[in-house]
């Protein structure tokens, strides 16, 4: 799909999700933005990036793996997942504030120091992450969008998934996690036209829950009200097969 520019170049990119949620106080935002600056991964947004240069992951992670969680809410899996793997750096984006405050809690409490936070829209991320820079992705309870009109919202299209195929390695993991069976079959339907392949076939995929799995808010509201999570894992086909991208 072609991006509609504003004159200065920035590509058009309607936001439906949230950026705040309850305020921050004065103190709380200006002391959140100090903190974010320390867990920036460098230059994402245009005002600062107008040139979309490449960040320096090597740098920014000392040659580590990279793995990134999108949406990652209030972070209590990007943060388990970086306690489990000190060698890893996570790369952790959400642009509702009051989400990215919470892991910045949790990063201080926990005093870890392999996640960076990109705190707006993931689209803006991607322009700026190398080509096959990434190893790992996990998308977990991404926005539903039930209503059928609002389908093209969701994750699971092409202005998502192209760029993402560009940014991940070949033979690297996506892992999608949702409570919605409609979902399912979008994912199923879409991914694969991007250079990914499954790695169970359904339903065996859709049942089992990765062995480091941590339930989410998400998930756990999920459970609460008697909704069914589904697991989805995809691989970033190989060289030869992802040509058809
Ligand atoms: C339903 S919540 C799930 C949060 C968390 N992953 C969990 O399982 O508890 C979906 C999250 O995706 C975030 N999100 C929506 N669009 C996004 C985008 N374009 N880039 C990054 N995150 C996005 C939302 O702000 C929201 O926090």
């Amino acid at each position: 799909m072609k991006e509609r520019a504003h004159p200065s170049g920035v590509p058009w990119r309607n936001f439906y999700g949230r950026f705040r949620g309850k305020a921050l106080n004065k103190t709380q935002e200006g002391r959140l933005g100090m903190q974010l600056e320390g867990l920036s991964p460098g230059p994402v947004d245009w005002r600062e990036n107008p040139e979309r240069h490449p960040l320096d992951l090597k740098k920014l992670f000392g040659g580590k793996e990279v793995w990134l969680e999108i949406g990652f809410g209030a972070g209590e899996y990007i943060v388990h997942q970086a306690k489990r793997n000190p060698d890893i750096g996570f790369l952790g984006c959400e642009p509702y504030l009051n989400g990215v405050a919470m892991l910045v809690g949790k990063i201080e409490k926990a005093a870890l120091t392999n996640i960076a936070i990109y705190p707006g829209d993931v689209r803006h991320l991607f322009d700026v992450l190398p080509e096959q820079s990434v190893s790992r992705v996990f998308l977990l309870y991404p926005d539903p969008w039930p209503k059928k009109r609002h389908h093209r919202r969701r994750f699971v299209t092409p202005d998502h998934l192209k760029p993402l195929s560009r940014v991940m390695e070949y033979g690297s993991i996506f892992r999608i996690a949702t409570d919605i069976k409609d979902y399912v079959r979008q994912t199923l339907e879409q991914v694969p036209q991007w250079g990914f392949e499954t790695v169970d076939e359904p339903p065996q995929m859709l049942r089992k829950s990765w062995p480091d799995w941590v339930s989410t808010r998400y998930e756990k509201k999920a459970l609460r009200e008697g909704r069914t999570p589904y697991y989805l894992t995809f691989r970033r086909s190989t060289e030869a097969t992802a040509k058809l991208v």
